[in-house]
């Protein structure tokens, strides 16, 4: 049980789904707190059938206030977060500014839990598109070590937060009409398009959300040796990430002994058959805390190499799933 939770980035894309997680999962805290930009402080929010209002994010609003969840730009992060942890704040961050530095855990419960327990400042959600793979490698990577994975994303627009939907539905309207649309959260127009480009360029060719990819999954799957490549795509569909997963093991593992691993490990669920036209999509796996996976089979192209199609929806167990996760792992072991 806490006694004071503070949501930072309460009115956002991710922020709403953690408002909306830490009703229905009765969160175990006495009284809330709700930040955002100046832009959104003095609206009103509504939580557990109760109108709060959204105060402005300062650096001396952490006073009082056990936990943090927050999910904000990166660069609020950094120059805000500080301060909730010096005011004896434990916090939970969604942003990408913590993650890899050495003395941040990043942590999926399934995977490393002690990762959290042990932390001593900031605790990382990892980024959308990482979360759901690493869970699928996880059990791949125990029974038969992961050497290589090449991952494609089919990534949602609700990755770019609430502008990115804003923009898919706008820029959809107005190509319907044959009018012309200013994206806002895209460099070029998202609908009936897919813009190979997330983030910005990074190194040897890869953009940003690519290597966080390599770097993220690497860390909490603790083994720098896994050869990662990536290509990391935003397509025209409002909520769900998708990915093609081809993994390289160390041994054979069969179509039939991965839907097993699959199968049992938490958070996965395997919907797989093709025949019948049975696969995971965004459309039947958005609203839901749970990461599928479909299209499971050997690699015809190398002896130890097996493929499978993955989505989940990037908003919950993506982002504020993870964190309420996190939080409640937080509250069960105070
Ligand atoms: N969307 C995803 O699928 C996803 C997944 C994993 C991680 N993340 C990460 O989660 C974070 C939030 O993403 P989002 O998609 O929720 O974005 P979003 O919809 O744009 O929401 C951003 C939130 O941050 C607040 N904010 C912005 N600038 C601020 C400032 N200067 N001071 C205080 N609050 C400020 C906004 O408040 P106002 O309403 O006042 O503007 C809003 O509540 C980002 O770091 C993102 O990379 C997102």
């Amino acid at each position: 049980m806490f006694e004071s939770v503070a949501v930072v980035g309460a009115t956002g894309a991710v922020g709403t789904i953690i408002l909306k997680l830490l009703e229905q999962r009765d969160f175990p805290a006495k009284q809330f707190t709700f930040l955002a930009s100046a832009r959104s402080a003095g609206s009103t929010l509504k939580f557990k059938d109760e109108d709060y209002t959204v105060k402005e994010l300062t650096k001396d609003c952490f006073a009082g206030i056990e936990l943090v969840i927050a999910s904000t730009p990166d660069d609020t992060a950094a120059e805000f977060l500080p301060a909730a942890i010096q005011a004896g704040a434990k916090v939970i961050d969604e942003s990408g500014y913590f993650r890899m530095k050495p003395d941040v855990a990043l942590v999926v419960p399934e995977i490393n839990p002690d990762a959290a327990l042990n932390a001593k400042g900031i605790i990382s959600s990892p980024n959308c598109s990482t979360t759901q793979m690493v869970l699928a490698l996880k059990p791949l990577h125990d029974a038969a070590t992961v050497k290589r994975v090449v991952v494609s994303t089919y990534q949602a627009t609700s990755g770019a937060g609430l502008q990115g939907n804003r923009d898919l539905e706008a820029g959809s309207r107005a190509h319907l009409a044959g009018e012309t649309y200013e994206y806002k959260a895209f460099a070029h127009p998202i609908a009936f398009n897919a813009i190979p480009q997330i983030g910005s360029h990074k190194e040897a060719g890869y953009t940003s959300e690519e290597m966080k990819m390599v770097y993220e999954t690497r860390k909490i799957l603790g083994d720098d040796s896994i050869q990662i490549s990536a290509t990391c795509v935003r397509i025209p569909v409002s909520n769900c990430h998708s990915e093609v997963i081809m993994v390289e093991t160390e041994r054979p593992v069969s179509p039939e002994e991965a839907r097993d691993l699959f199968s049992n490990f938490p958070g996965l669920t395997v919907v797989d058959d093709l025949g019948n036209g049975v696969y995971p999509m965004p459309s039947t796996c958005d609203g839901s805390d749970e990461t599928f996976i479909g299209r499971i089979r050997k690699d015809i192209s190398h002896p130890n190499g097996l493929t499978f199609w993955c989505v989940s929806d990037n908003l919950r167990k993506g982002a504020a799933t993870n964190a309420v996760q996190i939080a409640e792992l937080l509250a069960k072991h105070r």
